[in-house]
């Protein structure tokens, strides 16, 4: 077994965070680690947030990103879960594996703050962090869901509760996007898909897309979402835009419908007028990621519907700047992988 792995860090200069490789030696197994051989991480709009701000709570030489996938090579002498070779990927929150979510599981996050993250041919970490991804699944597609995967089922099923024929809003088409399309017409559910390219929307229409609308050529889309629904609106609203998008999204939410507060797409602030959901008796859930629970549920759906999330492009491990840079362009349709 190799003694060092090659890792990625976010060091502090004087251009900002910089991404620097460089090599880690190999760290020991306390009695409930695993040490697993990272095949496949992924990116998301998140990771590029520490280099974008306003957030810089990022500690100089962080390891960044919080999903992957791969295969346990070493068991600690007390690990009882796992043995060598099993195919796992680590849960968002290391902290959050079921129950409800509590404050202080927002420090455990991978890849962010000072939690060193997945960006590294090998991680330890405890054995009851992990979950075994669905056998159908190649380790670039498996890594593409601890967030963005976990992400759209915590907001249409778990909290949703999203049923056979309801409409459901999505913004865009990248990662927790297309998760929710796939999860959304799997259910049976009717998606409706904004986004500023007619090419990727006739893509969108492929994976099950009930309707579309172009947001760029069409900016009054909550317009638009009214007419489709004959003045009802859609019952579930995936907002992830932020600012610029959230009082469209309120406009286009039917009565007694649910907003899952997600995205910061355009930015953090400022909040916008809530008056009108009173008037709607709707709902706004604020959604963080998901439990472990929730990506061991998540599994079992991809796996009963054999849906396989949509990758856009694979970038190896010394072309990480280059996943970045794609990420950051907003060319995407679906994840950004990185193989290793
Ligand atoms: N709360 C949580 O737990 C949580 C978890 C995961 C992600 N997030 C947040 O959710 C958002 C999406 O994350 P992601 O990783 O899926 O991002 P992503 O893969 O980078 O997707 C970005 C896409 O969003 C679309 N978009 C950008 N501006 C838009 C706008 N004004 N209106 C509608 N669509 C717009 C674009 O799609 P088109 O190219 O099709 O226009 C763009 O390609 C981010 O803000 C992220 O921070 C939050």
């Amino acid at each position: 077994m190799q003694n060092d792995s090659q890792v990625y860090r976010l060091v502090k200069g004087d251009d900002g965070l910089q991404l620097k490789k460089s090599s880690q030696a190999k760290a020991a197994l306390r009695p409930h680690d695993i040490r697993i051989q990272v095949h496949a991480a992924s990116l998301n709009y998140r990771d590029l947030l520490p280099m974008r701000g306003p957030i810089d709570d990022t500690r100089d030489g962080l390891i960044p990103l919080s999903d992957a996938a791969g295969a346990v090579l070493e068991v600690g002498s007390a690990v009882t879960r796992w043995k060598v070779g099993d195919r796992v990927a680590p849960t968002f929150f290391s902290g959050w594996q079921s129950g409800p979510f509590k404050k202080d599981h927002l420090a455990t996050a991978l890849g962010g703050g000072s939690i060193d993250g997945v960006l590294s041919e090998q991680i330890v970490v405890p054995e009851h962090v992990v979950v075994e991804i669905p056998a159908h699944l190649s380790y670039a597609e498996a890594a593409t869901l601890p967030c963005a995967g976990v992400t759209a089922w915590h907001a249409l099923v778990e909290r949703g509760g999203l049923k056979i024929g309801e409409t459901v809003l999505i913004q865009g088409t990248g990662g927790v996007a297309l998760f929710a399309l796939q999860l959304a017409a799997a259910i049976g559910a009717k998606p409706i898909v904004l986004s500023s390219s007619d090419q990727k929307l006739k893509r969108a229409i492929g994976l099950g897309a009930w309707k579309t609308v172009n947001y760029r050529t069409q900016p009054d889309w909550d317009q638009a979402v009214l007419d489709m629904t004959r003045g009802a609106g859609a019952d579930h609203v995936l907002e992830l835009g932020g600012p610029d998008t959230f009082e469209r999204s309120i406009a286009s939410v039917a009565t007694g419908g649910k907003i899952a507060q997600i995205g910061v797409l355009t930015g953090f602030g400022p909040t916008p007028n809530l008056l009108p959901v009173q008037f709607l008796n709707a709902n706004i859930h604020g959604i963080c990621v998901g439990s472990g629970a929730h990506f061991s549920a998540l599994n079992r759906f991809l796996e009963t519907h054999r849906i396989k999330p949509v990758i856009d492009t694979e970038f190896t491990f010394d072309q990480i700047p280059q996943a970045y840079d794609h990420l950051a362009s907003g060319q995407h349709f679906g994840k950004v992988v990185i193989r290793l």
